[in-house]
């Protein structure tokens, strides 16, 4: 989480008033500073490289909006990319093929005809999906995605490294996928796992590497086999409690890259940030339309409901919330902040003490950067939301809000059903 001035009992992020932000661009909204983004990107990827050659793939599922995707590929950054539709996004906003990972699960023949095409590296899942991307290419560098057994996360929906999972080569076949794919003339030179989701340890990542690093001496003494790189993934969990703590990197880049540089000789570390890079930068911003007193509790109706930010709705997710506009007025009652979605499920943060408020009020919904926008919805018929960039006093649009037209646009009513 992170701190924000006050000025005037006034929340500013990127140097502007939030409620500035809300009134001239309309609410709800999710407000980036770019300044964030860059040094959360810098953070990371200066703690592992000071210690070995390593590369940093944005895991851009957290958000794949074309200005951020532009300010990561400012910096250097490569790019975990699960779909097409994120491949093509990356190589729209500059990045060249080379610096994007594929990693999907359940690819179709299709999708793998469609990397193939661009150019771009596939982290294969699973024996199916060698034999298939074969019968396209061959000769082409690869990687393998393991299933690692060893998974972590804040939820279960999101462990993605433990045994009983969809993802990945199971440990017991992963020598023999690497020999498979150097019969079919493929040139294996990665080898990759992910854990999961929002990891707050450095001692699962220890895990992890520890089993890659025997995978990979593995590789090396049975089918010499010397590794480009080997990929952690991502997950590094930050902190969305006031009094949580935030990763210790140091401590992480010193655990992961010593054990890969003692243990094989792979040239390089990569690891597939996506929350940790995108996620404290974000702001959402929500008006408060409707104030309703029940025997039980207070609700605060906002303007943005789960089809906004589903993640306290699907996972139980807590996000911090303050009121931008009476950002330092104290506690006074407690509120359910709750949307405008017609599902009793539908809330953004329960039981939360805040100043007396008002219609009008504009509440921020911190780190809404990582699966806020990127997992929005138009359920109810809802338009998806603006993004807004602010960065030192300025502002601008990046993501136009839909349209009722928009949401319409791809139905069609068979003629029969016209008369
Ligand atoms: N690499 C792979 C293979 C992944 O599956 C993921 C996330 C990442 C990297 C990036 O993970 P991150 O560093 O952002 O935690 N929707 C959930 C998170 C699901 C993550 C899915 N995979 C949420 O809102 O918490």
């Amino acid at each position: 989480m992170r701190d924000f001035e006050c000025i005037d009992n006034h929340m500013i992020i990127g140097g502007i008033r939030a409620a500035d932000l809300a009134e001239e661009y309309g609410t709800p909204i999710f407000v980036t500073d770019e300044e964030a983004v860059r040094e959360n990107y810098r953070a990371i990827y200066q703690a592992f490289s000071r210690r070995m050659p390593t590369r940093i793939n944005y895991a851009c599922k957290a958000n794949s909006n074309l200005a951020i995707l532009r300010i990561l590929e400012q910096e250097g950054s490569c790019i975990d990319a699960v779909s097409i539709g994120e491949v093509e996004a990356c190589l729209r906003a500059g990045f060249s093929p080379d610096r994007i990972l594929y990693t999907g699960v359940n690819v179709s023949n299709h999708e793998l005809a469609a990397l193939v095409n661009r150019n771009v590296m596939i982290n294969i899942d699973s024996m199916s999906e060698l034999e298939r991307l074969a019968e396209i290419t061959s000769n082409a560098n690869i990687s393998f995605r393991m299933n690692p057994e060893v998974g972590a996360g804040y939820h279960e929906k999101v462990v993605t490294g433990a045994r009983s999972t969809k993802f990945g080569i199971p440990k017991n076949k992963i020598i023999d996928a690497y020999a498979r794919a150097i019969e079919l003339d493929f040139c294996p030179v990665g080898l990759h796992a992910h854990i999961g989701a929002g990891v707050q340890d450095v001692k699962p990542f220890a895990n992890v590497t520890d089993v890659l690093v025997s995978v990979a001496q593995e590789l090396e003494t049975k089918l010499g086999i010397q590794l480009d790189f080997i990929d952690i993934g991502g997950g590094i969990g930050i902190p969305y409690y006031p009094d949580e703590e935030p990763m210790d990197l140091e401590l992480l880049a010193d655990e992961v890259t010593s054990r890969i540089s003692n243990g094989t000789s792979a040239k390089n570390v990569v690891l597939e940030p996506g929350r940790y890079i995108i996620g404290d930068t974000t702001v959402l911003l929500t008006t408060v339309v409707d104030l309703k007193e029940t025997p039980d509790k207070w609700f605060a109706g906002v303007d943005a409901g789960f089809n906004t930010l589903v993640r306290p709705a699907f996972y139980g997710s807590y996000h911090h919330a303050t009121v931008a506009n009476k950002f330092e007025l104290p506690g006074e009652l407690t509120y359910d902040i709750v949307g405008p979605i017609c599902e009793t499920g539908d809330h953004l943060a329960k039981d939360r003490l805040l100043p007396r408020l008002e219609e009008g009020d504009v509440i921020a919904v911190y780190d809404a950067g990582a699966y806020g926008f990127s997992m929005s919805s138009q359920y109810n018929m809802r338009p998806k939301c603006r993004e807004v960039l602010v960065r030192k006093g300025s502002s601008n649009l990046i993501r136009e809000r839909e349209s009722i037209d928009d949401l319409l646009r791809q139905d069609r009513i068979p003629s029969r059903l016209m008369i």
